[in-house]
Parts: C-alpha cells; structure tokens; sequence
C-alpha cells in the first residue's frame, strides 16, 4: 500500500498551483482510507467533496464494490473533483447543495459518512443522520482549534463537541489527533 495515493499527490499539486486551501490533510485521508476499507460493498456519503482529496482517500480504501456519492455545492469546484475522479465508475460528483439534496434523498441507506462542510456537521448533521444504515460510520474533522477559525466558530465547534456525546444514535468517539475528528458508529436507539 502507497503511503499516499498517487491520485491524492496529484489532486494535491494542483490544488497547490490553484492557491486551493480547504483539502484533508494527508493524517486524516489515511485514517479515512483504513476505515473506508472495513466497509467492503459499502454505500459511501462525503458532504463537501472540494476538488477530491478526501474521495480519493476513500476510493482507494474502497473496494470494487462499493460505490461513492460526493456533493458539491460550487459548480466549478465540482467541475475540477468531476474531471480529476472521472476515471473511476466508484465515484458520482453531485453539484449541489448538501441540505437540499439530503432533504430529498430517498434511496438506500449509507454505510459511511464523511462529513466536511460547516452546515451539515454542526447545525443539520440529522440530515445527514436520518440516511445512515444501521453500523455505519460518521466521520467528521477540523475539530481542533485552527488559526484561520474566527472568533464565532470556536464556540460552535465546542458545541458540535458536546453534542456529539449525546446523539442518542450515535456511539462517539472524538480523536485529538490531526486536525481533530469524531469517529462514530450508527446504532439507532429507537
Ligand atoms: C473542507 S472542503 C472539502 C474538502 C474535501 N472533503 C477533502 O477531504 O478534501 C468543504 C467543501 O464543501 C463545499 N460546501 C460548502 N457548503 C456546501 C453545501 N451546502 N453543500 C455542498 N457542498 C458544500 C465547499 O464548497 C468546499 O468545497
């Protein structure tokens, strides 16, 4: 196994060229690469695809069965992602809004959420929620403090932190570790 993907290096080089800031660092794609791999056959949800560091991490912790759906809400962030993963038949780049789509989303449950846009992971993580299978895992980052944060999102990352805990239908574990992450399996209580 690579230690990193020769897909992540070159989605890396050219976000670096492009100035583009907002992908996963290369601790947190490793760590999504082994638990994407627990999952063989999954139904994988990454919310907030940016330009497909994190998808690739996943892909090549997925195997050939499983299959990848990634949103985007900026047309031509999702352009970049859709054209650098357009080799692999794993993967569907959605241009969207995240809330939208999972409002309307009716089809079969997730097995594996990456959740990595401010919306979904703090204030609607239950849209999110609601899709997940029974088992599955919810993983999100940036849960440590960041300089680029402003004085606002620190109080809203240390309530997501509480929160977490006492999501009746999750079994959490938060991980200070990389840029800080909740690990967290999906058992519904009721
Ligand atoms: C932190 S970046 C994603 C990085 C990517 N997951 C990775 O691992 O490299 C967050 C992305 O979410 C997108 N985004 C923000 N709000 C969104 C929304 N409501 N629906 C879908 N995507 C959204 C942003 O445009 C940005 O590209």
């Amino acid at each position: 196994m690579t230690l990193v993907p020769p897909l992540v290096e070159r989605i890396e080089a050219i976000g670096q060229r492009a100035g583009w800031r907002l992908s996963s660092e290369s601790m947190t794609g490793r760590l999504l690469r082994t638990l994407a791999a627990t999952k063989p056959g999954g139904r994988f949800l990454e919310v907030g695809a940016g330009i497909g560091v994190g998808s690739a991490w996943l892909l090549d912790g997925m195997d050939e069965t499983s299959a990848l759906t990634t949103l985007e809400v900026a047309p031509n962030v999702a352009a970049v992602c859709r054209d650098l993963l357009k080799h692999d038949s794993r993967v569907t780049v959605v241009t969207t809004d995240a809330g939208a789509w999972l409002e309307a989303y009716d089809g079969e449950p997730f097995d594996f959420a990456f959740v990595d846009t401010t919306v979904t992971k703090f204030d609607r993580r239950d849209l999110v929620l609601r899709h997940l299978r029974d088992g599955a895992l919810f993983v999100a980052d940036d849960l440590l403090p960041q300089e680029k944060w402003t004085e606002a999102h620190h109080p809203r990352v240390e309530r997501f932190r509480r929160e977490i805990m006492e999501e009746p239908d999750l079994v959490p574990t938060l991980v200070d570790w990389a840029s800080g992450l909740v690990i967290a399996a999906h058992r519904r209580s009721s």
